[in-house]
């Protein structure tokens, strides 16, 4: 195993069948994120999961297996691409896998038809404490999707985006700059880089306040995959977690 989330039911997920769920998130950014719901559940910090752009459940499924008893989840995607059959997929591997799927709402839906009070409802109530944002990746859509996920988090919950500073979505990056002028009580506190420094990563935001509770545990827990050279934010820096921490080399 290269990595370890610290929750044995995730890291044989990813070990073992991760690779047999279709997706696009890495092993890497599955295991931070498990990492940092345990760090969440060790803190006493209870609550939900909610993804957009749920897929075949790769990603989806990690977070689930990082939940404690009693916590919902709710995964939303429109199920169209590339068939409907794709709901289908992501039922059977969540029984395969032992998730709790008593305790899962999948929706079909369009999460730019969804209000903040929609997601609450699908997850029985209560703030949400991790909610990954892999759906539409336009730039209205995007800050559409960090004002849902804004609204229901709970105060030292978690925001993570997906395919930031991804080639093919440029705007990305600068949809989030604008959204965090508008919520200067929020920062980017990580940046998950994919399998290498060179591929799209993905961002950790919080509160300012809850920063602390996170940075420090995931250097002192991931010492081998700190790159030095923060990410600059310009008011802040964040982390940066890779599994292969160097400058890229340049012919
Ligand atoms: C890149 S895939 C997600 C991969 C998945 N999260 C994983 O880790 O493997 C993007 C998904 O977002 C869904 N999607 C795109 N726009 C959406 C929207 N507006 N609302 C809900 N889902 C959307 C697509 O149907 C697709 O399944």
């Amino acid at each position: 195993m290269k990595y370890s989330s610290g929750i044995p039911a995730v890291d044989r997920y990813v070990e073992h069948d991760y690779d047999s769920v279709f997706g696009m998130s890495s092993q890497f950014a599955a295991i931070i994120a498990a990492h940092v719901m345990d760090r969440q559940t060790k803190l006493g910090i209870k609550g939900n999961i909610a993804e957009i752009g749920t897929f075949e459940g790769r990603f989806y499924i990690a977070m689930t297996l990082a939940t404690q008893p009693g916590e919902r989840g709710v995964g939303i995607d429109t199920f169209e691409w590339p068939s409907p059959k794709v709901r289908d997929k992501l039922h059977a591997h969540m029984e395969r896998l032992g998730v709790r799927t008593a305790d899962q709402t999948i929706l079909t839906a369009n999460s730019e038809n969804l209000t903040a009070a929609d997601i609450s409802k699908a997850v029985g109530g209560g703030p949400v404490r991790f909610f990954h944002i892999d759906g539409d990746h336009t730039p209205k859509a995007l800050k559409h999707d960090l004002d849902l996920a804004y609204a229901v988090m709970h105060e030292k919950g978690v925001i993570c985006l997906d395919d930031m500073l991804h080639p093919g979505f440029p705007l990305l990056t600068v949809a989030v700059f604008d959204w965090l002028e508008k919520h200067p009580d929020m920062r980017v506190f990580c940046v998950i880089d994919r399998e290498d420094i060179v591929a799209a990563p993905k961002f950790m935001l919080c509160r300012h306040e809850a920063a602390e509770l996170y940075e420090q545990d995931l250097l002192a827990s991931f010492p081998d995959w700190h790159f030095e050279a923060a990410s600059q934010w310009e008011k802040w820096v964040a982390i940066v977690l890779t599994p292969h921490p160097r400058f890229a080399i340049v012919e």
